[in-house]
């Protein structure tokens, strides 16, 4: 893929995943449809070396690796992680309510968003049911209306002339979004989901539908933006554009190393599920690769995991919320993120050989710390890095209004990080960098 190429490449796929489980099914067609086989962590494995091999756990965390024959345990795996969710509104079991001429939905907000920017728009819903089958048997698909089907109108200023200075948002009471006008007919949701299932699947005998993990989402996709098409807005930059980006630079990656990625569900909200960061699933792939205790020990240790989750770049209408040091900036390069309370990985080791990677392809590096007196987030790296004791480094493209239901990112970032990742997904063991690393 050529680097012109990539930004709108990346835009589309964003596009087109509007939740994780959508993600996740993208990813894993990506990855198969250039060599990786498809293991099912309930039957046996046959993994062969050189070989690709991509493991889905909840339809909505992966992991990918290639192994090329050099033993792990003294060359380390080149390793990279990343979160598949975003912020989002998810959709109450039983959510249909009518008033006043109106079918709302009651919904749970997904993980930190910024509500706010959630007024006003035209919302669609995606996700996956669970349903019946004709022989009584369970299944489950996804879902994807794909076209704006719900709205979360603003209160009117005239009804609140406070709204600019003063307007606080109740997470029960304010967000319901508007899914149709009410009828005669009292609406059932399930019916509704059935009716836009038969539209997606005409040839499948559903009965009926069970279940559903359904979020609300901005279905007009990403764009190119500024005047000369120097950044880029768009719904779950955070952190599918890192997602993505990983999966690209390790199909694209030249001469096939012992490499792995690990994209995972649930950082919005700590992690701590089957298939979360602060799971088993890298543990379970770890151990199925490497049975014998002390051969995975010793690749643990040789390995490096580069963490990547998007940064704060400095907004410049309120540039003192950084430190005055630390600024990174749109379309300057990556960013290494540093934490003294550890909410980073970082050391001063990992740091050093992601930069020493940004600088073999001529892009800028920046770094962020958190102002001293405000609280810092975190990401999958600190959990990884406790874990399984591997060696992290927390880094992420600069972007503006993190998790706000758009967000926005430098163009030229996309491509320099894509080509950063490349390049280490494809350093030889006798690099000097890689070499360096492993002694
Ligand atoms: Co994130």
């Amino acid at each position: 893929m050529q680097e012109s190429e990539f930004t709108p490449w990346l835009l589309a796929a964003i596009g087109r995943s509007p939740t994780p489980y959508h993600l996740t099914v993208n990813i894993c067609d990506l990855l198969t449809s250039h060599g990786f086989t498809r293991l099912r962590e309930a039957e046996p494995w046959d993994v062969k070396v050189p070989g690709s091999y991509v493991v889905v756990r909840n339809d909505s965390s992966l992991v990918a690796f290639t192994l090329d024959g050099e033993d792990p345990a003294r060359s380390g795996l080149r390793m990279a992680g990343a979160h598949t969710d975003s912020p989002a509104l998810k959709v109450q079991p039983d959510p249909l309510q009518v008033s006043h001429a109106c079918v709302r939905m009651g919904v749970e907000v997904y993980g930190g968003a910024l509500l706010a920017p959630w007024f006003d728009r035209d919302l669609s819903l995606a996700g996956r049911v669970s349903w019946e089958n004709s022989r009584g048997g369970l299944e489950s698909s996804l879902l994807d209306f794909g076209r704006p089907v719900a709205v979360i109108p603003s209160l009117a200023i005239h009804l609140d002339r406070e709204a600019n200075s003063k307007r606080s948002i109740n997470r029960q009471t304010d967000i319901l979004p508007i899914l149709m006008a009410a009828g005669t007919k009292e609406p059932v949701f399930a019916d509704i989901l059935l009716e836009q299932f038969r539209r997606q699947y005409p040839q499948n005998d559903c009965r009926a539908i069970l279940d559903h993990d359904l979020f609300l989402y901005d279905p007009a996709g990403p764009e190119q933006t500024g005047l000369e098409g120097e950044f880029i807005t768009g719904p779950r930059l955070d952190n599918q554009l890192s997602c993505w980006t990983m999966a690209r630079a390790l199909i694209e990656a030249d001469g096939r190393r012992n490499c792995l990625i690990i994209l995972t569900d649930h950082e919005e909200v700590g992690s701590g599920s089957p298939e979360g960061a602060g799971g088993t699933l890298l543990d379970a792939v770890l151990e199925r690769l490497f049975p014998d205790p002390e051969q995975r020990q010793r690749v643990i240790r040789r390995s490096l995991l580069i963490s990547a989750d998007n940064a704060h770049a400095v907004h410049p209408n309120f540039a003192d919320r950084h430190d005055r040091n630390h600024l990174p900036l749109m379309n300057h390069g990556p960013v290494i993120k540093i934490n003294a309370a550890r909410r980073y990985a970082t050391t001063a080791l990992t740091a050093g050989f992601f930069r020493l990677l940004c600088q073999r392809q001529e892009t800028g590096v920046q770094e962020f710390v958190m102002r001293a007196d405000l609280a810092c987030g975190s990401t999958i790296g600190p959990l990884t890095a406790t874990r399984t004791g591997m060696q992290v480094v927390d880094v992420g493209v600069p972007t503006l209004a993190m998790h706000s239901i758009r967000e926005m990112a430098g163009t030229r970032d996309c491509p320099a990080f894509f080509l950063v990742l490349r390049e280490y997904f494809a350093l030889a063991s006798t690099d000097p960098l890689w070499h360096g690393w492993l002694s």
